[in-house]
């Protein structure tokens, strides 16, 4: 069993995708035009915002929004250590420093005294990421935190598209929400795209322009920091095919994470917090201190898993010793521990009792050798 089936989810939905390219190839209008501007508007609207401006990937989208937020050369933004990277290298194209934040071992976003801590140490703006499909419970209060000592906050949905606190989208609680079209995200297109969602028409405007050159007009470059991040007019095309689909995907990732959480009993598998409307499923990660045996019993039995993240950002060697006297305990641990089962909606009914009753099985002998 593979950790994602995008075979079997291009094959559901194949008359709609040829349909959607044959829109585009009929008008002939490739970038930048009508299906861009229509999905733009679709997106906002789902997540009840006023603005949305399309990029061409989600690490652009997290980029040109600090951009957008005024972060420079020289400033500090706040990021997790435990998300991939993805951030840390935005803030690194800026020339900025990352700070990082320590997370929650439960529910693995970061903690509301962690983001106070960055903003005691003059970070300019502050990531949250809604990791897994799971939202940050306190990003209202994070949010209130950070208008109140003039931060910007971003928050990065590029796993949590659709998910909810207190029935508002993630993404729209920030001044700016990031999200990732990666094929394997809760919302995928047939390729790369990403998008940047705000209330506030300044704001989109200055990410319309850094998206194409700092162009203020056709040719007319008025913006630093700027760069070619469009997303193209058949993945819009796509990605407007694909939204109306999107809260009944998420429904059966919860459906199956539900199952996992009632069903997966064993002693040396830590479960996650997988709550209401505010987890999406993305990932549904155990946790589980003899991971590596766990993995190796799983692959046995043909079911693949992954490993979000292995590597902690501060521990990365693009950093060498840069960040080796922080210490993030529970970021590092996590690390050490975390395991990804498969989880996505085309999974079926027979997939699902497999993982379940495979995990089950895991021999308890693994265990003793283990330690535990
Ligand atoms: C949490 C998170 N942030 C940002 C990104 C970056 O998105 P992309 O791969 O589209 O650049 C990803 C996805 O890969 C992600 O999982």
């Amino acid at each position: 069993m593979l950790i994602n089936n995008l075979s079997a989810h291009v094959t559901s939905y194949r008359s709609s995708i040829d349909a959607a390219i044959k829109r585009v190839l009929d008008r002939a209008w490739l970038v930048l035009g009508p299906e861009v501007e229509n999905f733009e508007k679709l997106f906002a609207d789902y997540i009840q915002v006023a603005q949305c401006r399309s990029v061409a990937n989600g690490t652009d989208a997290l980029e040109l929004a600090l951009r957008a937020l005024g972060v420079k050369a020289g400033d500090k933004v706040a990021t997790v250590a435990n998300a991939g990277m993805y951030t840390s290298t935005a803030i690194l194209s800026i020339g900025g420093t990352p700070i990082f934040m320590d997370v929650d071992l439960v529910t693995q976003v970061v903690m509301q005294s962690e983001v106070e801590r960055a903003i005691t140490q003059g970070v300019k703006a502050v990531v949250v990421t809604h990791l897994y499909g799971q939202a940050q419970l306190d990003i209202a209060g994070i949010a209130d935190k950070c208008r109140t000592a003039g931060v910007a906050l971003v928050e990065d949905c590029a796993q949590a598209h659709g998910a909810r606190v207190n029935g508002k989208r993630v993404g729209s609680f920030g001044d700016a929400g990031c999200f990732s079209f990666y094929p394997t995200k809760n919302l995928g297109a047939l390729g790369d795209g990403g998008a940047v969602v705000c209330s506030d028409a300044e704001l989109a405007e200055k990410v319309g322009h850094l998206r194409q050159y700092g162009w203020l007009a056709k040719y007319q470059v008025a913006m630093a920091g700027a760069r070619n991040s469009r997303l193209d007019e058949v993945q819009a095309a796509v990605l407007s095919e694909f939204l109306p689909h999107l809260d009944s995907w998420n429904a059966r990732r919860r459906d199956i994470a539900s199952q996992y959480s009632q069903r997966i009993r064993h002693p040396a598998v830590i479960l996650p917090s997988i709550g209401g409307d505010d987890y999406v499923a993305h990932l549904y990660v155990v946790r589980c201190s003899e991971r590596d045996s766990l993995r190796q019993h799983l692959r046995k039995v043909d079911i693949a898993t992954d490993v979000h993240y292995p590597i902690p950002d501060h521990r990365q060697p693009i950093f060498g010793n840069r960040f080796s006297d922080v210490r993030l305990p529970n970021t590092e641990q996590l690390a050490q521990e975390v395991l990804t089962l498969p989880c996505y909606p085309e999974m079926t009914d027979e997939d699902v009792e497999q993982v379940i009753s495979a995990v089950n099985n895991w021999p308890v002998a693994a265990l003793e050798k283990g330690g535990n």
